[in-house]
């Protein structure tokens, strides 16, 4: 891969979990234990990944549909499972998603340096704007236009880091025989009055020594680049064909680049299902078995969710290129889809399938080739590995087929050889 460390970063897509062991084998764990939490979490480290990532949405997708199959909803608040999680391992790095739509600034800069300080430095912040009223709806409110969103954005995380920055790093002296907890000199307010936010500070919390929390990001409007391009120390770029990949990858690469940042500085990984097995047959009969896991209904009624307008009143069968210019929704899945001469079912089918793509699908060492070629050719810097079956024994599987592969190549780290998420993506 393009750089030596290639940024392996294991993904159990939190959203799906519910509905994710549908298909298959026993489980020890329901995703609703902590014991099914924990052990993803296990095998992530005994597989030497930088750290999990949890995506999270509130709940847009509430219908029956959704709720009858578990299909992005309901969902565990991750900021919690990591406070628990951060215990069962000492090197993995916990990505947690927080928007900058939903919660308070000072509430975000305070729960992240806390659990800066509950993982001794593990920990990431994946910053979204989000995107579905049906969410804002939840805490009764209006979502900004997207455009607003992001100037929001910009503003709320230069308050975040005020706040983090209000403690200097040796502010905290714990000379008890003295009586000097904290050196009073060395904790400034913020005062901030901004157009959205304002707060007094300083942050209730104090500095860590392994830095502030790591910040990820993963919107890719032009918006989005220009945000990441300043912000982010790491970045997930959205899956797709190789060129389209390429072209992404470059176009971030120049948003940091104008940020006046080192290109490199940011690590970009590509999200990916895939399954990998002992051999490649048992590999592809376990992606058809995927394949085949969602029902029809739930894939129609996610599809209808992206349209924008009432989709379903038109046959599964009707070509998605007649019913183009009705989509008000995610504009760029439906053009692909009329490209492809899809019907809306298999539109729907598409957007299900976890693996999706077959170039990742057999043995480590053909999905390590496929890797490798990949990301040489788009000039990213790892994968976001996403559970395509029941979360724990894919990550067990990754850890036991794929990842001595990569390691064999140089590709991956063997051991350790730091304990904070910001030098595990250096
Ligand atoms: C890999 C990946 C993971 C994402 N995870 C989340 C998430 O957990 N929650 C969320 O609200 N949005 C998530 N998003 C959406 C983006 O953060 C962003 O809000 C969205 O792409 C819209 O921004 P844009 O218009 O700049 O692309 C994710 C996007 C990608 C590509």
């Amino acid at each position: 891969m393009t750089n030596k460390n290639s940024h392996l970063t294991i993904c159990p897509f939190f959203q799906y979990e519910p509905d994710i062991g549908l298909a298959f084998e026993q489980r020890e764990h329901d995703w609703t234990d902590i014991g099914y939490w924990e052990m993803i979490a296990r095998e992530a480290e005994r597989g030497r990944y930088d750290a999990i990532f949890f995506a999270d949405f509130w709940g847009a997708a509430r219908d029956p549909i959704s709720i009858r199959y578990g299909k992005n909803f309901p969902m565990l608040d991750p900021l919690l499972l990591v406070s628990r999680l951060s215990a069962v391992a000492e090197h993995l790095g916990f990505i947690v998603t927080m928007s900058t739509s939903f919660y308070n600034p000072y509430m975000v800069a305070r729960k992240m340096q806390t659990l800066n300080h509950i993982t001794n430095g593990r920990i990431g912040w994946n910053i979204v704007t989000s995107i579905n009223q049906k969410e804002a709806d939840q805490l009764g409110m209006t979502l900004p236009g997207h455009s607003e969103r992001y100037e929001r954005a910009y503003e709320y995380v230069d308050l975040v880091k005020k706040l983090w920055a209000s403690w200097e790093p040796d502010a905290v002296i714990n000379d008890y025989e003295n009586e000097w907890i904290s050196d009073p000199e060395k904790v400034h307010r913020v005062d901030f009055e901004g157009e959205w936010f304002s707060s007094a500070g300083p942050l209730a919390v104090h500095h860590h020594p392994a830095g502030d929390p790591v910040l990820v990001q993963a919107g890719s409007s032009p918006e989005g680049m220009r945000f990441a391009g300043k912000h982010a120390e790491m970045i997930f770029s959205p899956a797709g064909p190789t060129p389209v990949k390429k072209e992404r990858a470059d176009k971030f690469r120049a948003a940091i680049s104008d940020a006046g940042r080192d290109p490199y500085s940011v690590k970009l990984l590509f999200p990916i299902g895939g399954v990998v097995a002992e051999s490649r047959s048992e590999a592809e009969e376990r992606a058809a078995q995927i394949a085949e896991s969602v029902p029809d209904e739930v894939g129609l009624n996610v599809l209808q969710g992206m349209s924008g307008f009432d989709l379903l009143k038109y046959s599964p069968d009707t070509k998605v290129s007649e019913i183009l210019d009705e989509v008000s929704g995610v504009q760029g899945l439906f053009n692909m889809a009329a490209g492809k001469g899809f019907t809306i079912l298999d539109t729907a089918r598409f957007i299900t399938n976890r693996v999706s793509d077959e170039r990742f699908v057999g043995t480590a060492k053909d999905v390590a080739d496929s890797l490798e070629a990949e990301n040489e050719a788009v000039g990213g810097d790892g994968y976001m590995f996403r559970a395509t079956y029941f979360a724990p024994h894919y990550v067990r599987d990754m850890t036991n087929l794929l990842v001595p592969e990569l390691q064999k190549r140089g590709r991956m780290r063997k051991e350790y050889e730091s304990t904070t998420l910001r030098k595990h993506i250096a």
